[in-house]
Order: C-alpha cells, then sequence, then structure tokens
C-alpha cells in the first residue's frame, strides 16, 4: 500500500468555497487543536482543576514532539517560548560577536532576524552581511553561493531560513553548517517557514539553534515558539529568571528555597509562564497531527499538488525558481512584464482564492488541506489576469 498522504481537509474547520494557499502567511487550526484550546480556557473556570504536574505534563509533551520532529532524542535540548524573536534574542544574548567580525544573513529576511543581530554586531563594533540573489535564471543556485562567499573566518554568526519567507527560495543548510564550522561561526537557523512541512535533521544540518513559531507550518496557536538549543547554549543566561527554570521547582512548597542550578538543558531559557493551560495543548493537538502525517509526506504532497500549476504558470509568463532551490509548500510566482498587478489580485480574490503579494512575487503556500480545486481556482485567475493585461 502506498505511504503517500491524501488530502487532510477534515481535519480542518475552513469553508467548502475558499481556497487557502497561504499557510506561509498562517496555518489553520486542525479542528482538535480548537477543542484543546476551548478545553483548557474552560479549566481556568474552576482553577482547582488545574493541578501543579500541569505545569510541566503539557510542556514536556510538546518538547518530546519537536524533539522528534527535528530528530532530537533529547527534549530538553527543546525550550518553549512566545515567538521567533524571542529565540533569536536568545541566541544573541549567548552567541559573542567581537570587535571587526561579522553576522551572515540573507537578504531581505525576517525582520526579528535582521534587528537582532544588526544590534548585537553595532554593539560589538562588528557588521552585518547580507547574501544577495542575483536577477534572472539560476538566481536560487547563485544566492546559495554567495551566502558561502560571505563566510569568512570573520563570521562569528550565520543566521539563515531553511527556506525564505517571501518566495520559498531554498538554503543548502548542509552545505552552509559545513562552513560554520570550518571557520568556527555559530549556525543559527529561523525554520518558521519550512519545519513541519519540509524534513529537518539537527544531525543532518548540525546548528546551534534553530527556532520556529508554530502558528505556520506547526498548524498551531498563535503566540508559542519552539526553539532547539545546541551544546554551545548549556550553560548559557536566559533573558528572564524564571521561578519554573530553576532546579526542583516541580516543588512548589519549597520554592524559596532559591536554588542557583536550573532545569536540565534548554528549559532555562523557557519564557516566564511558559505552561500556558490553553495554547500548550493546542500546539501539542497540532504537532501530533504533524507527526503523524510526517514532513517529508507533506512535502511530497504539496509538490505533487502544485506540479501542474508551475508548468502552466511558466507558459503564461511567470517565472518560477528551479525546482532544486525552491520548496514545494512555499514558491513564489514572479509577475511576467505588464502584468496588472490590482487585476491579478481581483481575479483572485473573486475566486476566493487566497495566497501573498510579496514584492514582485505571487506567493503561494499550500498544505495538507488543499487538493486539485484549489490549483485549478488559482490557474482560472492567473489565465484570466494575463488575458487582460
Ligand atoms: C521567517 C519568519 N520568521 C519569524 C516570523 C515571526 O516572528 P515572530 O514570532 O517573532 O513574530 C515569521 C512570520 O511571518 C517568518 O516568516
Amino acid at each position: 500500500m502506498s505511504d503517500a498522504l491524501t488530502c487532510q481537509r477534515d481535519a480542518f474547520g475552513l469553508p467548502e468555497d475558499l481556497h487557502y494557499l497561504n499557510c506561509a502567511y498562517m496555518g489553520p487550526l486542525p479542528t482538535v487543536s480548537e477543542e484543546a484550546g476551548i478545553e483548557g480556557i474552560r479549566r481556568k473556570r474552576v482553577p482547582v482543576s488545574i493541578h501543579p504536574p500541569d505545569f510541566f505534563e503539557t510542556s514536556d509533551e510538546l518538547r518530546r514532539l519537536f524533539a522528534d520532529l527535528v530528530g532530537e532524542a533529547d527534549p530538553t535540548r527543546v525550550a518553549i517560548g512566545p515567538g521567533v524573536s524571542y529565540g533569536i534574542a536568545v541566541a544573541a544574548r549567548n552567541l559573542p560577536v567581537g570587535r571587526g567580525q561579522n553576522v551572515v544573513l540573507t537578504h531581505e529576511q525576517f525582520p526579528g532576524n535582521v534587528h537582532a543581530w544588526t544590534r548585537a554586531a553595532r554593539e560589538a563594533g562588528g557588521e552585518v552581511r547580507f547574501a544577495t540573489p542575483p536577477a534572472g535564471p539560476g538566481r536560487g543556485q547563485a544566492w546559495n553561493e554567495n551566502l558561502l562567499e560571505q563566510i569568512d573566518n570573520a563570521t562569528a554568526v550565520v543566521a539563515v531560513p531553511h527556506v525564505h519567507w517571501t518566495d520559498g527560495t531554498r538554503f543548502d543548510l548542509v552545505d552552509i553548517g559545513r562552513r560554520c564550522r570550518e571557520v568556527g561561526a555559530a549556525l543559527v537557523v529561523d525554520g518558521t517557514q519550512s519545519v513541519g512541512a519540509l524534513p529537518f535533521d539537527v544531525s543532518e544540518v548540525r546548528p546551534d539553534a534553530l527556532v520556529v513559531a508554530a502558528y505556520k507550518w506547526l498548524l498551531g496557536p498563535y503566540s508559542v515558539g519552539l526553539s532547539w538549543f545546541g551544546e554551545r547554549f548549556d550553560e548559557g543566561v536566559p533573558l528572564e529568571e524564571t521561578w519554573i527554570g530553576r532546579e526542583a521547582s516541580e516543588d512548589f512548597q519549597h520554592l524559596v528555597n532559591y536554588r542557583d542550578g536550573y532545569q536540565p538543558g534548554a528549559l532555562r531559557y523557557d519564557v516566564a509562564e511558559r505552561s500556558n493551560f490553553a495554547l500548550l495543548p493546542m500546539a501539542v493537538a497540532s504537532l501530533r497531527l504533524v507527526s503523524q502525517w510526517r514532513p517529508e509526506r507533506i512535502q511530497a504532497y504539496t509538490r505533487e499538488l502544485v506540479a501542474g500549476v508551475l508548468t502552466e504558470a511558466a507558459g503564461l509568463g511567470f517565472a518560477v525558481e528551479d525546482e532544486a532551490w525552491r520548496a514545494g509548500h512555499l514558491f513564489g510566482l514572479r509577475m511576467p512584464p505588464g502584468l496588472d498587478l490590482a487585476a491579478l489580485k481581483e481575479s483572485l480574490e473573486r475566486r476566493k482564492v487566497v495566497a501573498s503579494l510579496r514584492g514582485s512575487a505571487l506567493r503561494l503556500s499550500p498544505n495538507v488541506y488543499n487538493d486539485s480545486s484549489d490549483v485549478e481556482a488559482l490557474l482560472d485567475g492567473l489565465r484570466e489576469a494575463v488575458t487582460a493585461s
């Protein structure tokens, strides 16, 4: 029997006539996660239903699920935060950048990464370098080559995504990781636009930190971010000194026996009140689904679903990245010259096709709830806009 994934729309509450191709903006919440959240809110009505072990057990389960998803055997390497900027701030706090050193980022990277590293570099008397893509064919490969060229003996940190949030350009993290180790640079990965829908294995990439927002491809709630931290962070300094991050915090009666030691691994980096009784059960329910569907099957499903779109869009004059350098779940169609953007927007909106315009590209980001009817509606909209221009 084939192990291939079939459409999982039944697991979601999306309206039937909505062609939602915008998971890179926000993933829809699966129905089981919605129910877990409502149940979590209800428990707060009568607080005796929330017991001391509840402060730990759901968090531990979430760490286990995320660790499994990224090939990590030790769940204590996972910290729970409120979003990506928080995880990147932990990384920037603990990875030293010295005078004359540099931090390498990509062109148009998501702002939270850019601001954190720009400040770290500025305060240290170092510089930030941006790897830039050329225009035209071969863009993805050339962008990857440029990124490797930016890394040198003065590089302290390379902070990059697996796929670019604007157009899905894929970065070869195994190669980048190897180059980082050659020069002694730390590698920080923002996996928000990939983890969940594209396989990621910490033992292959060997990053120092991996930070992921739960609300996109992990199909979780807003305001949960999961970070994996490697050995460089083992004795690091958290952003906050939380009671729960300290040794023996399970013993509520003796919390004022202040302890110097922290909970194991990366738990010291958890945000205050990380045990959110509504959000974490939602995140757990979503991650269970993603783990069951598996990123490699989700990637194969989306790749196959959009194969026809890419061929036809190229025929209509849209430029598409080479298959090797883009993701199946997230990619951009660059406009043909002269295409009327307003007409394209209108034509898609009328068909209830939801995607994002990012710069000069239409960003499409399908997932397991999409099927051929979504792709057909999109193609109809593209055809009409090209004919009208
Ligand atoms: C690549 C990437 N990183 C991070 C974020 C969100 O960052 P934060 O969780 O700090 O709001 C987004 C949201 O679009 C994103 O695309």
